[in-house]
């Protein structure tokens, strides 16, 4: 069965991507191209309509989006928003000027067409999120206004063409009854069903793997967090033990967590799990390393090379590995792909890995299609833990780059047992799932102190809990005086080595996340 899929052109505005969870929150499938993709790419998506985003852009403009203008001829309805309205206007046959007046921010839109399919059920005017330099000063034959503001142009139509377009951004949350508007065209529109649900996505997605992997054999990399654990299940859902995972101790892993994690992944989900207790390899390689980037090189290196160790021993038990499972979400996916269009979108950075060198795998990649909360929907529905899905997420060079200086066994240890406090405390008082991270520091820092008669001299533990959408920017989150009463206490009180307790109130930027 094909998915009826909304593409979405990227004319390089920053809510882009929000277009396409707005659209994706309603069951429907909708995918992301640069707005220079080729006619052919996104006809072969077979679309029942397509997006044409916002942009900084002007049309004017020497370096306007080279988008195609003959896209405006697909059989397919048509929502243009914003610079996508522009864009219209201005390839058919009407014309586009640079404001009087540019808009920013909250406005009032009276819709004056409410007959138009695009605002059925929306009442006469309602809040929007404007925000625009350029604005449609002659409408192309065969259009009409469908709404105004009280100094522009905000809706535009012509449903014999089957094309409409909003000056405002209906995909914001700025604008309370945007999603209403999507859903009509969407659905009323370009007669979306509805039915990509997480049922429907693990079905299709189980039967693709089946069919590519055959009865080849497939490895995964498991790090405890979100997106490799689904991706794993996932895979094993559909070929079995044809799967082998493997989850590396690199000495550096939260406390309990080289346990925890092979006990809902192997002993509650049934993956089949080479667990390799590599600590002692990582920790003699980062004896007397201190600078932050050396120690994320060698625990990366590190880890392709345990990696190939065990890939080549797999290989060798099950005559060939054949596939490599990777837990690549759809975020990167467009951040590669929009390189050749004008998205704006900040590059993720930080990926350590890479593949078993000289094996020569084929990717499986089951989450490319996903944004993050959609994974953590289909891992609901395949029955995984919500201590897995609700996880915050971890760096991959683990509790190295939150031990400043030397990474020792001792320091190791002292942060594990101060870290668990941070952690439990916040769960208990049930914020965890509403912080992005929250995490204890070592700082090589030692300070004196009382306990008791006794006079000490210790380190110092920084507590860190930050919000955040994405990990680029972050403002650091105000736990209640109570809680942070008891993680200090706790800390001092129960991890001899530490005496003293801060709090981190830098916000990201200027600060980072981790504070190496
Ligand atoms: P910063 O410290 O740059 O962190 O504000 C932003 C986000 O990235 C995570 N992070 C890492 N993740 N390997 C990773 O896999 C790394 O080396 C790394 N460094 C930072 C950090 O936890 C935060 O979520």
């Amino acid at each position: 069965m094909d998915t009826q899929t909304i593409v979405i052109l990227d004319f390089g505005s920053q809510y882009t991507q929000l277009i396409a969870r707005r659209i994706r929150e309603q069951n429907v499938f909708s995918v992301v191209l640069p707005c220079t993709a080729p006619l052919d790419e996104i006809l072969s998506y077979k679309p029942i309509g397509i997006v044409l985003s916002g942009g900084p852009s002007s049309v004017y403009d020497a370096d306007a989006p080279a988008a195609d203008p003959a896209l405006l001829k697909l059989d397919a309805p048509m929502l243009g928003i914003c610079y996508g309205l522009h864009f219209i206007v201005h390839h058919m046959g009407g014309k586009v000027r640079t404001a009087p007046k540019r808009e920013y921010g909250h406005a009032e839109v009276i819709l004056e067409d409410p007959s138009t399919q695009l605002f059925a059920g929306l009442p006469e005017s309602m809040h929007v999120w404007m925000s625009h330099g350029d604005e449609a000063l002659e409408l192309p034959p065969g259009f009409h206004r469908t709404a105004v503001t009280s100094n522009a142009l905000a809706g535009i139509a012509n449903e014999d063409r089957r094309i409409w377009a909003v000056q405002f951004h209906p995909e914001v949350h700025h604008t309370p009854l945007g999603p209403q508007l999507l859903k009509n065209f969407v659905f009323a529109i370009c007669g979306a069903k509805g039915d990509w649900t997480p049922a429907h996505f693990i079905e299709s997605t189980v039967n693709s793997i089946r069919e590519k992997v055959g009865s080849g054999h497939v490895i995964c990399g498991l790090s405890g967090g979100v997106d490799s654990s689904v991706a794993a299940v996932l895979v094993h859902k559909a070929i079995g033990s044809q799967l082998t995972c493997i989850f590396v101790n690199n000495g550096v892993l939260r406390k309990n967590e080289f346990a925890s994690v092979q006990k809902n992944l192997r002993d509650k989900l049934g993956l089949n799990i080479v667990a390799v207790d590599a600590g002692q390899r990582f920790l003699s390689k980062l004896v007397g390393v201190t600078d932050p980037e050396k120690k994320r090189k060698i625990i990366g290196a590190e880890f392709i090379a345990v990696f190939d160790d065990e890939a080549n021993r797999i290989a060798k038990e099950a005559g060939g590995v054949d596939w490599l499972v990777q837990g690549t979400l759809y975020p990167d996916v467009i951040e590669s792909s929009s390189v050749k269009g004008p998205s704006q979108t900040i590059k993720s950075h930080h990926n350590v890995g890479g593949l078993p060198e000289g094996m020569k795998l084929k990717l499986i990649e089951p989450l490319r299609d996903l944004f993050k909360d959609e994974v953590r929907r289909i891992g609901r529905d395949l029955g995984m833990p919500e201590e897995i899905l609700g996880r915050q997420p971890f760096p991959g060079p683990g509790l190295a780059v939150r031990i400043l200086g030397e990474v020792t066994p001792e320091r190791i240890a002292l942060l594990q047992e101060a870290d668990d406090i941070v952690v439990t405390e916040i769960k208990a008082a049930g914020l965890y799932n509403k912080i992005w991270q929250s995490f204890a520091v070592l700082l090589p820092v030692m300070s004196v102190g009382v306990m008791g008669d006794q006079r000490t001299y210790a380190y110092t533990a920084a507590v860190r809990a930050v919000h955040s959408e994405d990990g680029m920017t972050a403002d650091w989150a105000p736990l209640p005086h109570e809680v942070l009463k008891r993680i200090s206490s706790r800390i001092v009180n129960e991890v001899r080595g530490i005496n003293r307790v801060v709090y981190d109130i830098t916000s990201k930027p200027p600060g980072t996340i981790e504070w190496e």
